[in-house]
C-alpha cells in the first residue's frame, strides 16, 4: 500500500510544519498543531482527466481576445456595487462576517430574487429552516434549489443534474471532501474543498459564493490561503444591536475595494439603503445640544453622520471617557487639544461620544464635528440646524484639509445643508455651490462662528 502523505498544520494560522511542535512559530499560539492527511493515495479530483488533456499555451497579450465582460446582475444594487458591477462568471466570492450578522439572509435573499437557476447549499440549516426564512423574505421563487449537504462530491453530483447558474455554499467550514481525511472545518479540508470549487467554477464559468466564518479577532477562519485562493473577499459587518449593516470588499480581482454597500435589517430581510445619509441623521425638530453632523467618506461614498457628545461633571476622581464608533485614543487627543489650545477645562468632566446608527468611522475628517459636539454639550448650546463639518484637527489646534472635500460638500448640499465648515487650506475645485462654505483655520474661529 502506498503511503498516505501527512503534514502538521496550525489550526489558528494555517502554517505547515513537517513535524509536531508545541507552539506555532508563526502565530505563537500553543497547542494548535494538528496532523492532517494532505493527500490520499488514489487522489482524484473534479474532472482530473479532462484537465490533464487540455494544456494551455502561452499567448502574447495582443493575441488574447477579450470578450466583452459579462456580469451576472444580482438584482441587488448594493451587492452589485461592492462586487464592481455584478458577479463575474467563474469567480469565487467569499463572504465573511460575525455569526448572526445576516450572511445567510443576504445570500438567500439574492438567490430568491434572481431569475436564474440557483443552487443554495447549506451545511448549517435544514431545508425546513431555510424555507421558513425564505417565507419571510420572498415566498414564491421557482428558481432557487435548496440542498442540505456537506460532502463536496455529493454537491458536484447535484450540480451536474441541476446545472445551476449560481452556486451558494453556506458555509465553507462545513464542507468536507473524501480525498482528505481530517475533520470538516480543518485547514486542509477547507483548502481542498475550496480548490475543488475553484476548479468547478473556472471550468463551468459558474460563479460560486462561499460563506466564511470569522474568528474572535475578526479574520476569516481557516488559513489565510483561503483569502488568496478566491477572487473576491467581502465582509459583512455592523453592530447586532442596530439595524444597519455594511458590506465591504477587502479584496476584489474585478473591481475597486473602495465600494461600500449599506443595508437595513428588517423583519422581512435586508433592505438596500440607497441614500444612507438620510437614515443616519435623526430628523429631530428640536434643537438639541451636543450633536453635530460630519460629512465623511466611507470607501468611495460620501456619508453624513450624526455625532452625539455628552459632557458632564465627573462623579469619580478620574473622569470617564468613552466612545462608541470612534477611536477612544483619538477622542482623548482631541480633548487634550481642546484643553491646551482653546482653554476649555474638560479635565474634570466625563465625556461620552457616540456615532448614531451603530456604525464606526475612522475617517479623520470627522474630528471637527466631534469637537463641535463636545463644545456644544459643554456649553449646552445647540449647533444651528443646517450646519455640518468636514475637517481634521491637528495637535496644534489647526484645522486641517481633508481629501475628497468636493464630494462631501455636494452630498451636504444635496441633503439640504446650508453651511459646511472646512479647512482654509482645503483646495476646492467647485465652481459654484448652493451651500455656504465656511473656511476656518483654528478652533477659535469655529467657536466664534458657532457659539
Ligand atoms: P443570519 O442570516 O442567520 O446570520 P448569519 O448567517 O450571518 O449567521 O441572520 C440572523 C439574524 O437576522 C437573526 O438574528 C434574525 C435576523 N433576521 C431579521 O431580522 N429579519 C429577517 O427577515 C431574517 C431572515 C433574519
Ligand atoms: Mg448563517
Amino acid at each position: 500500500m502506498a503511503k498516505t502523505k501527512t503534514a502538521f498544520f496550525c489550526q489558528n494560522c494555517g502554517t505547515q510544519f513537517p513535524k509536531w511542535v508545541g507552539q506555532c512559530s508563526s502565530c505563537k499560539e500553543w497547542n494548535t498543531i494538528v496532523e492532517e492527511v494532505v493527500q490520499k493515495e488514489d487522489k482524484k479530483n473534479w474532472k482530473t482527466d479532462k484537465v490533464a488533456k487540455q494544456a494551455n499555451k502561452p499567448l502574447r497579450v495582443s493575441e488574447i481576445t477579450q470578450e466583452k465582460e459579462l456580469r451576472l446582475d444580482t438584482k441587488d444594487q448594493e451587492f452589485n456595487r461592492v462586487l464592481g458591477g455584478g458577479l463575474v462568471p467563474g469567480s469565487l466570492t467569499l463572504l465573511g462576517g460575525e455569526p448572526g450578522i445576516g450572511k445567510s439572509t443576504l445570500l438567500l435573499q439574492i438567490a430568491l430574487k434572481l431569475p436564474y437557476k440557483i443552487l443554495y447549499v447549506s451545511g448549517e440549516e435544514s431545508q425546513r429552516q431555510i424555507k421558513m426564512r425564505a417565507d419571510r423574505i420572498q415566498p414564491n421563487s421557482e428558481n432557487c434549489y435548496i440542498l442540505t449537504e456537506t460532502k463536496t462530491q455529493n454537491i458536484f453530483q447535484q450540480i451536474s443534474t441541476i446545472e445551476p447558474d449560481l452556486v451558494v455554499i453556506d458555509s465553507i467550514q462545513t464542507l468536507h471532501t473524501d480525498y482528505i481525511e481530517s475533520a470538516a472545518g480543518s485547514i486542509s479540508q477547507i483548502r481542498e474543498s475550496t480548490a475543488e470549487l475553484i476548479k468547478f467554477a473556472k471550468e463551468s464559468h459558474t460563479p460560486v459564493i462561499l460563506v466564511g466564518h470569522i474568528t474572535k479577532d475578526g479574520t476569516i477562519a481557516g488559513p489565510k490561503i483561503l483569502e488568496h485562493m478566491v477572487d473576491t473577499v467581502l465582509q459583512f459587518e455592523g453592530d447586532r444591536n442596530y439595524v444597519y449593516r455594511i458590506l465591504r470588499s477587502l479584496k476584489n480581482r474585478f473591481g475597486s475595494t473602495a465600494e461600500l454597500g449599506i443595508y437595513e435589517m428588517q423583519g422581512s430581510g435586508l433592505r438596500e439603503v440607497n441614500n444612507p445619509s438620510e437614515v443616519l441623521i435623526s430628523k429631530n425638530d428640536e434643537d438639541l445640544s451636543g450633536t453635530a453632523i460630519a460629512a465623511t467618506v466611507e470607501g468611495m461614498r460620501p456619508l453624513l453622520i450624526e455625532i452625539q457628545a455628552l459632557v458632564s461633571t465627573a462623579v469619580y476622581g478620574t473622569p470617564q471617557r468613552s466612545a462608541t464608533g470612534f477611536n477612544a485614543k483619538r477622542l482623548n487627543m482631541l480633548l487634550a487639544v481642546l484643553e491646551k489650545r482653546a482653554g476649555f477645562k474638560l479635565g474634570a468632566k466625563d465625556v461620552f461620544l457616540n456615532i448614531t446608527g451603530g456604525i464606526s468611522v475612522d475617517d479623520p475628517a470627522i474630528d471637527l464635528a466631534v469637537m463641535a459636539a463636545i463644545l456644544s454639550s459643554n456649553s449646552d448650546i445647540a449647533i444651528e440646524k443646517g450646519i455640518c463639518f468636514a475637517a481634521e484637527v491637528g495637535l496644534a489646534g489647526e484645522i486641517r484639509p481633508v481629501q475628497r472635500v468636493e464630494q462631501r460638500i455636494l452630498e451636504a448640499e444635496k441633503l439640504g445643508f446650508s453651511k459646511i465648515f472646512v479647512s482654509k487650506n482645503n483646495k476646492i475645485a467647485l465652481k459654484q455651490s448652493g451651500i455656504q462654505i465656511q473656511k476656518v483655520s483654528k478652533i477659535e474661529d469655529v467657536v466664534a462662528h458657532l457659539f
